[in-house]
């Protein structure tokens, strides 16, 4: 049974609760945008919801529980051992909350994201919050999807990478499609590597189809089908059999894709 709870806090407006299993009591602490001034006139978040008001381009300034549901994951497999000497690259990270939960098992963590609307500041503030509960090497960078000219550091930082997670960035047909180009060269790129990815089906009503459809992830599970086309990829859908530490909904639309390349 899950024994006493950790207090998570991501800024001074939201905090999650961490059910503790033979773990010590950790604080993540994350400061979201509507604190600090990121150039951006929208309005903050409203306490325990999880808001519609942001601006697509700048998603990253809130946690999105695929977040959590990947932190639950990376706790799940850090207490048993298996991020123990693994470098893990993060993609999309918003706040860098999953990051820092890498932080405290793995070897070294590179936290990325795409360099708009001050999101790497963020995440650079964040990380020197969370300092002391981050025991890994940790390099914040940028990583665009739409980009794929690394920079040597980031080239060699790929190469080295065991492991990729990636929470919630399938929501725009041209973010997908260009995270799934992004996420084929990185799996190619000295393999074996595993990318472990959390997302939610967001469904619509379209006329079209006369009913409810999760176009994002229709589009995803397309797009993936045809890069895993040919390559050496074990692709799967994972069971959430593993226990919540967060406090959040793990709705049945949150799903978690495994994806290894031999
Ligand atoms: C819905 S947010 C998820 C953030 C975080 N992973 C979480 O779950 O809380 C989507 C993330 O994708 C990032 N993103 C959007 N377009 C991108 C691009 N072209 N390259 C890299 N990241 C991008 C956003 O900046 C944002 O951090």
């Amino acid at each position: 049974m899950p024994g006493p709870s950790s207090l998570i806090s991501v800024s001074n407006k939201f905090t999650f609760v961490l059910r503790a299993v033979k773990m010590p009591e950790l604080t993540v602490t994350s400061e979201i945008y509507g604190e600090y001034n990121y150039n951006t006139k929208i309005t903050p978040l409203i306490e325990g919801k999880h808001s519609s008001k942001t601006k697509l381009a700048l998603v990253g300034l809130q946690v999105w529980r695929g977040a959590f549901l990947i932190g639950d994951l990376l706790i799940y497999l850090g207490v048993k051992g298996a991020l123990k000497e693994k470098t893990i690259l993060e993609l999309g990270a918003g706040t860098g909350l999953t990051s820092f939960i890498a932080g405290i098992y793995a070897k070294k963590v590179i936290c990325t994201d795409i360099n708009l609307g001050g999101i790497l500041d963020l995440i650079k503030l964040n990380t020197k919050y969370n300092e002391k509960l981050i025991k890994a090497e940790f390099r914040v960078d940028a990583l665009d999807f739409t980009n794929m000219a690394w920079s040597q550091q980031l080239s060699k930082d790929i190469r080295d990478t065991d492991i990729i997670i990636a929470a919630d960035v399938v929501y725009d047909d041209d973010v997908t499609a260009a995270f799934v180009a992004t996420v084929q060269k990185i799996l190619n790129t000295n393999s074996p590597k595993t990318l472990y990815m959390a997302l939610e089906k967001r469904y619509v009503f379209t006329i079209e189809h006369m009913d409810s459809v999760a176009p994002c992830y229709e589009t995803f599970l397309s797009l993936l089908d045809k890069v895993k086309n040919g390559s050496n990829w074990t692709v799967e859908q994972m069971t959430l059999d593993f226990p919540e530490y967060f406090t959040y909904d793990r709705v049945k639309e949150l799903v978690l894709w495994k994806i290894s390349s031999a």
